[in-house]
């Protein structure tokens, strides 16, 4: 599906305007909406006028909505192009050794394989390297910080970050590096006009946000199945999806949705959805112990002592190749990184090994003893099959997207 948006005509502002007001009361009337309401109709509205005004053409899988551009960010071609060499570029980091990429791989749909990275200093990030899949329709960005209300924000973290060091930059002798390459001030005269004065802070967040928003996953055998091919899963895969959402193992209440997560945001929505849940990984026994404030989940940010243990629930598309699983990559296969060794598994077999491991936890109940900021009407003991499990299993794999992760549209441009 192509949709262009060119029409900058007022009358559809209008409408759009007075549809959105109605269907905002309609539906607030309707449930009583007790979700977060974090946006309001005027920055909506410029929203839509950013979209109007750009002549970007999004090119978006059979029946996925058209992602939320802030208004000072409008999407452009050009601003992708730039994004993805910076998104590349090692002269992002203070000494030239990383870049964002080190962390994320495009062959693991942006995440890194590692139960948590390191910067490049050597200090440990607490946290595991999020994928990237689709992260253009997540309404707040992180584990855990509902601060992270878009990518134009985000990318400080890594690029400026003290807490942990990540790519370490201080000073602006980075810009100095990127005015000294003529293909740069090519690259964003290009995005944002006005010579080698474009290359600033700001313009090379905003040319990443524009990059990371192209990252959409679409295509998974799990797509082609809903979009009418029934073949294209495992019949073993089917009742996996069945199975993941029925009201035994309650996986999609917090992992619904066509990105398989309830928090996300897009043009069609008029509030933003916000959630984050303890789904057992954040136990009891860990938080009157090694007590660590950067595992308190949303606690860390708000301060509130029931927000202990909660975080966002991931998108699962392309978790076949996300492991090591959770905020702390603590659930993981047995690999050559592990203590129990055993060679010559293939990426697949980790993932089943991994998944395996993750359906156990839920099917326990979480990890015992459970901390009271666990929802027990979701996270609760079950009795699971052997088959079931295999195919819950074949369908968390064949949310694999294998044209997204050799998209050339998406890999180091030199
Ligand atoms: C040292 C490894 C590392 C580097 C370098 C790095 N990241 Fe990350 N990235 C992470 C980790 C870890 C997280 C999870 C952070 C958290 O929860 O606090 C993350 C999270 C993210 C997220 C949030 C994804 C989501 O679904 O919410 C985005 C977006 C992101 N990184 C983009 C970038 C960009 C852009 C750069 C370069 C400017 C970058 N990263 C550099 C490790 C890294
Ligand atoms: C109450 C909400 C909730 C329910 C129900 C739930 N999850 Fe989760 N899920 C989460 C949260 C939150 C995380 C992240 C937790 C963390 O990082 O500590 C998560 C993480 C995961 C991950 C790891 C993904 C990654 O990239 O690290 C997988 C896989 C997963 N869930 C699968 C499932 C399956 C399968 C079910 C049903 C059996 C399920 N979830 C039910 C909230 C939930």
């Amino acid at each position: 599906m192509r949709i262009s948006k060119t029409s900058s005509s007022l009358i559809w502002i209008l409408l759009f305007y007075i549809v959105l007001n109605f269907s905002n009361c309609y539906i607030t009337n309707q449930l009583g909406l007790t979700k977060e309401k974090s946006d309001n109709n005027d920055l909506l509205i410029l929203a839509a006028l950013a979209g109007l005004n750009s002549d970007y053409v999004w090119d978006l899988p059979p029946g996925f909505p058209v992602p939320r551009v802030p208004a000072e960010n409008p999407m452009s071609q050009s601003k992708v192009n730039l994004g993805r060499h910076l998104f590349y570029e090692r002269k992002l980091s203070q000494d030239e050794s990383k870049a964002c990429a080190s962390c994320h791989f495009q062959n693991l749909a942006f995440s890194d394989g590692r139960s948590v990275p390191a910067g490049i200093t050597g200090q440990v990030h607490p946290r595991n390297s999020q994928h990237l899949s689709n992260v253009a329709y997540n309404t707040r960005l992180t584990w855990n910080n509902p601060n992270m209300i878009n990518l134009e924000v985000q990318s400080r973290v890594p690029l400026f970050g003290t807490s942990p060091i990540e790519l370490g930059l201080s000073g602006e002798s980075y810009l100095g590096k990127l005015k000294s390459d003529p293909t740069y001030v090519d690259l964003f005269n290009q995005a944002f006009g006005g010579g080698e004065a474009s290359i600033n802070e700001q313009s090379v967040r905003f040319a990443l946000a524009s990059f990371q928003r192209t990252m959409i996953s679409g295509y998974s055998p799990f797509d082609d199945y809903q979009n009418g091919n029934r073949s294209a899963i495992s019949a073993s895969a089917a009742r996996g999806s069945n199975f993941f959402n029925g009201e035994i193992a309650e996986c999609f209440h917090c992992h619904g949705g066509f990105n398989f997560t309830d928090t996300s945001l897009h043009s069609g929505q008029s509030n933003a959805e916000v959630f984050y849940h303890n789904n057992g990984t954040h136990t009891v026994a860990y938080y009157n112990g090694l007590g660590d404030i950067h595992k308190e989940g949303l606690k860390e940010v708000t301060g509130i002592s029931s927000d202990q243990g909660k975080f966002r629930a991931p998108s699962l598309r392309n978790v076949g190749l996300t492991f090591p699983y959770m905020h702390d990559g603590s659930i993981m296969c047995d690999d050559g990184n592990n203590p129990k060794i055993t060679s010559g598994k293939t990426n697949e077999d980790c993932a089943r090994d991994a998944l395996g491991k993750v359906i156990d936890q839920y099917t326990n109940g979480g990890v015992a003893p459970v901390h009271t900021s666990v929802d027990t009407s979701l996270i609760r003991s079950f009795a699971i099959q052997p088959q079931e499990k295999q195919d819950l299993i074949n369908f968390l794999l064949s949310l694999t997207d294998q044209r997204f992760i050799n998209d050339s549209r998406f890999s180091n441009p030199r």
